[in-house]
């Protein structure tokens, strides 16, 4: 699996995605799409919008306000209960989330060197007392190691070396945790992953909601909350959209937008963020059929990343234990993705069964059903909720496209995104850009392209180098216009260019009226069949 630096490195050397304010030293957690970051985006939300609403008949869109009426989240129950409990260490005033407390020490540079120091010690005590003294005397003292050292390493010692042998077992999660108490005689294994003090408060509830105010005089302004899930902006819709649109059971709406989460401890770069997009969905179905409608939308939406490249060694299913379900749902199940700090939630498809509806019914004064024209009642429908993140799926594209490959003796670092997830569809190269036939061609020829796929020209390098720029920012296709394509003195012009893909860096040479019809195929995924009519080189 790929380290995040190198994703981290490439989203801003190749302008995917930049520190948000970086020339005021950054604003934590917040980051800013860059030039071809915005078209990654761009296009796994088209994506997600063509999938979900254009190809089905019963989707319909939705594109709600940030900003909605503050009795909306009494309703949803998101003012009572939206919280993370959390932990503050009185040592060094650092937060944690309290469930995510024990993978932050585990994490944490001093305890991976304390396991380090156990696993590999041939003498138990005097290896412990070098790693505090390699480790420095504040987090010994934070440890409670200084004052009681020799207290502690005696009875790690009685341990010994049975403590030695369980560290050195594949089970490290219950070893360390053990380690961790033996070693601070620390009995919770509670212990700050930054400074490793003890001094942890208990854990209290946290507000997720992020707060705004309302109105241009702060005597008169109202308290609103900037929306935490997309998701109600669609529940109070439910009747206006079933009006208009006369849709009938099961039907969904599907929404794309911000939403904002004081989040205790974002990072991980994109993945855990302040402010992200959402691509939820909210399917309205009759009760009783609603585990029918949650198995199908689990399937599909588990599909669907897979259609886009990921890999399916990566992905996977992962059903919530009861005491995990959010107050609305039922069951739900997340989708994970294998990210480079291990599995995490990519979506998560609940069923939320008619929670808000009547919720909001209750709380606005106004029904929320259906009228079922087969038993003639009025009903309250059920939820099925598919909900990505559209920020979490691009990492998780660029994360599973990224590939380092020898070429040659030479590095090559190349995205193979799906071409309709590629930022840059198509670069068109000049093979010699002192030639100014073969310029002006390069040049038209981007242009026509233009009109179909986003292309790009360029000439600011050789071509070696153009294409290991293009393959690095995950471009399928390029096309080179060279002598022979324009002619000259020694030959007339063959009007034909080579088409280079990206993956197996194979080439082939179709002329320039077939360049759209080929380029169509190739996009579609039909190279094996251009190949077949044109013949390939390895370029
Ligand atoms: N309406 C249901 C809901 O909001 P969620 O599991 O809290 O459910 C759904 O969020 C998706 O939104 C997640 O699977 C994730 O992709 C994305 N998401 C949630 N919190 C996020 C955050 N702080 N930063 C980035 N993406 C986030």
């Amino acid at each position: 699996m790929v380290d995040m630096d190198k994703i981290v490195s490439l989203s801003k050397r190749r302008g995917f995605i930049f520190q948000s304010s970086e020339i005021y030293g950054g604003l934590g957690s917040a980051w800013d799409y860059g030039p071809l970051g915005v078209e990654l985006k761009n296009n796994v939300k088209r994506l997600w919008w063509r999938d979900n609403v254009h190809l089905r008949d019963d989707m319909v869109g939705l594109d709600a306000a940030i900003t909605m009426h503050p009795k909306v989240w009494e309703a949803s129950g998101h003012l009572a209960s939206f919280s993370d409990p959390f932990t503050g260490c009185a040592e060094c005033g650092r937060h944690y989330r309290e469930d995510h407390l024990w993978s932050a020490i585990t994490e944490s540079k001093w305890f991976t060197s304390l396991h380090a120091a156990v696993a590999n010690a041939q003498d138990l005590a005097k290896d412990l007392r070098k790693w505090v003294q390699k480790d420095g005397g504040k987090l010994a003292r934070n440890l409670k190691l200084v004052k009681d050292t020799d207290n502690t390493l005696a009875a790690a010692h009685g341990f010994y070396p049975d403590l030695v042998n369980n560290v050195k077992q594949e089970s490290v999660h219950l070893d360390s945790r053990k380690l961790l108490r033996l070693i601070t005689g620390n009995v919770s294994g509670r212990a700050c992953p930054n400074c490793g003090s003890a001094q942890l408060s208990d854990p209290r509830p946290a507000s997720l909601m992020l707060e705004t105010s309302l109105g241009p005089v702060q005597e008169t302004a109202i308290k609103i909350y900037l929306r935490p899930e997309t998701a109600q902006g669609i529940f109070v819709n439910f009747d206006n959209v079933l009006q208009a649109s006369r849709k009938k059971l099961p039907f969904g709406i599907a929404q794309i937008g911000k939403a904002f989460r004081n989040e205790i401890t974002p990072g991980n770069f994109t993945f855990r963020t302040r402010e992200f997009e959402q691509m939820e969905i909210e399917f309205f179905c009759l009760p009783g059929t609603d585990e029918e409608w949650h198995r199908k939308w689990i399937d599909e939406r588990f599909q669907w990343y897979q259609r886009y490249g990921i890999r399916r060694e990566n992905i996977r299913q992962r059903k919530h234990e009861p005491d995990e379900l959010a107050h609305y749902a039922k069951g739900c199940v997340d989708i994970e993705y294998l990210f480079p700090m291990g599995w995490s939630e990519l979506e998560g498809i609940a069923n939320r069964t008619d929670y808000d509806l009547k919720q909001h019914s209750q709380f606005s004064g106004k029904a929320l059903e259906y009228f079922d024209e087969e038993t003639k009642q009025k009903i309250v429908p059920y939820v099925i909720e598919p909900s990505a993140g559209a920020d979490r799926s691009t990492l998780a594209f660029l994360v599973d496209a990224y590939h380092e490959e020898e070429v040659r003796g030479e590095k090559r670092v190349v995205l193979k995104l799906h071409p309709e997830l590629a930022p840059i569809k198509i670069a068109v190269l000049p093979l010699l850009k002192k030639n100014d036939q073969i310029v002006e061609t390069a040049k038209k020829l981007t242009a026509d392209l233009r009109k179909r796929w986003y292309a790009v020209y360029d000439d600011t390098a050789s071509i070696g180098r153009l294409y290991r720029r293009q393959d690095e920012v995950g471009t399928p296709f390029c096309v080179t216009v060279d002598v022979q394509t324009v002619g000259d003195e020694k030959a007339p012009a063959d009007d034909k260019v080579t088409i280079r893909d990206r993956d197996t860096m194979e080439q082939v040479r179709v002329s320039l009226s077939a360049l759209e019809s080929t380029m169509q195929k190739l996009m579609d995924g039909k190279w094996a069949e251009v190949a077949q009519d044109h013949g390939i080189w390895q370029g």
